[in-house]
């Protein structure tokens, strides 16, 4: 077996692969990614064309283990690409497919061709699809759709793509020549790594990050610090305290799976992933790093809790320092400010320090905490309020 890391769908992938096994059964049989066909696996047929480093390639035809350090897209994560909705919408009404074997790959070459042909060109379309074979259709109904979709993203100014996005090219067409050299080309997204366990499963692991955005907070709650501690590594009861979180799995003292929903006015975002937990018990000190994606808003987060529990009152009540760092990207990202994450994390805070608070004292958490999503308008209520609480202080001094 081999160790590969490749980028598929936007998503970094780490996995051991047997040298013989060629990408489309990866992607098929480890990944559970079937939108990719197979018809001859000799490189004939074109049913198995997907992009590696943004070119069409055969995956039918190419070794998985080839393609370390490549950046691979199926037909799965071309579902929001412009112009792959278009070539749909185009197939549909043109009757360009019946069966649909062939389509997955079809679309992947007519993309391409959409991306770099100047002009509509019958010719150029057919010799362009010419290395796909579909058995049903005749051909016209698909030349009429990638015709279509050509001539109106001409007409819109839409104009042709040099090299249609592709990078440099190395073995198969992978381009991770770049990150061999040591170009800096290599991935630093932040995303989930998804890595096979011990049997072979493929399980998402947790890398480290720096945080683009830091929040400091303090909560003080009304226990002693070894007990509140020994709450901390029940990882149940805390996720309980977490307002909109949801296990989705059995969490283990050191790892843990679940969704945190956010509802704020019209935007929704259900954020899916796992954390990966550190507790030093001498110290009382510990990191919950996670990672997780919000595939509606396809944003993506990923955030860590330090924590210190330091002790006060001589002992018989603890202060929880609390850093909270977070990287958003996507459509989040752009919307959700600083401040008003700021703002946000401090009532999130408050409300896990009275969850657990109860949850100390053995009361089941509040009703609100418990409910998978928060009130946005009611937070975004309490935030006005707030700010214009701290304006008028400004303003009048009180
Ligand atoms: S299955 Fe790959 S070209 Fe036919
Ligand atoms: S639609 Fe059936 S093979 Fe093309």
């Amino acid at each position: 077996m081999t160790a590969i890391s490749v980028t598929v769908n936007a998503r970094p992938v780490e996995a051991k692969v047997e040298p013989r096994t060629h990408l489309a059964d990866f992607l098929r049989d480890s990944l559970n990614l079937t939108g990719t066909h197979l018809g001859c696996e000799h490189g004939v047929c074109g049913a198995c064309t997907l992009l590696l480093d943004d070119m069409p390639a055969r995956s039918c035809i190419t070794s998985a283990v080839a393609c370390d350090g490549a950046r691979v897209t199926t037909i799965e994560g071309l579902d929001e690409d412009d112009i792959a909705i278009e070539l749909r919408a185009a197939f549909a009404r043109e009757h360009a497919l019946q069966c649909g074997y062939c389509t997955p790959g079809m679309l992947i070459s007519a993309r391409d061709l959409v991306l770099r042909l100047p002009t509509a060109d019958e010719r150029q379309i057919r010799v362009g699809l010419s290395g796909n074979l579909c058995r049903c259709t005749g051909y016209v109904g698909i030349v009429r759709a990638v015709r279509s979709v050509i001539a109106q993203r001409r007409q819109r100014g839409l104009l042709p793509v040099h090299g249609a996005g592709r990078t440099q090219l190395g073995p198969v067409g992978s381009g991770h020549a770049a990150r061999a050299l040591g170009t800096g080309a290599e991935n630093t997204s932040h995303s989930p790594v998804i890595a096979p366990d011990q049997n072979g499963a493929v399980i998402a692991t947790i890398p480290d990050f720096v945080p683009a955005q830091i929040v400091i907070h303090q909560v003080t709650v009304a226990y002693p610090p070894d007990q509140v501690f020994q709450i901390f590594g029940d990882v149940a009861g805390v996720a309980a305290c977490l307002p909109g979180v949801a296990l989705t799995g059995t969490p283990t003292p050191e790892r843990a799976e679940g969704i945190i929903r956010v509802r704020l006015g019209p935007i929704t975002a259900e954020f899916e992933g796992a954390a990966r937990i550190e507790r030093d018990p001498a110290n009382l000190t510990g990191r919950i790093t996670g990672i997780g994606r919000d595939h509606r808003s396809r944003s993506a987060t990923q955030g860590e809790i330090r924590y210190q529990l330091v002790p006060v009152d001589h002992g018989a009540a603890t202060r929880i320092d609390l850093s909270i760092g977070y990287s958003l990207t996507g459509v989040l990202a752009q919307i959700a400010r600083p401040g008003l994450v700021r703002d946000l994390a401090a009532r999130l805070t408050a409300e896990f320090a009275g969850n657990l608070e109860r949850h100390l004292a053995g009361l089941a958490p509040d009703a609100a905490a418990a409910t998978p999503s928060l009130n946005g308008l009611a937070l975004l209520v309490g935030l006005l309020r707030a700010r214009t609480r701290e304006v008028l202080q400004r303003i009048f001094g009180t």
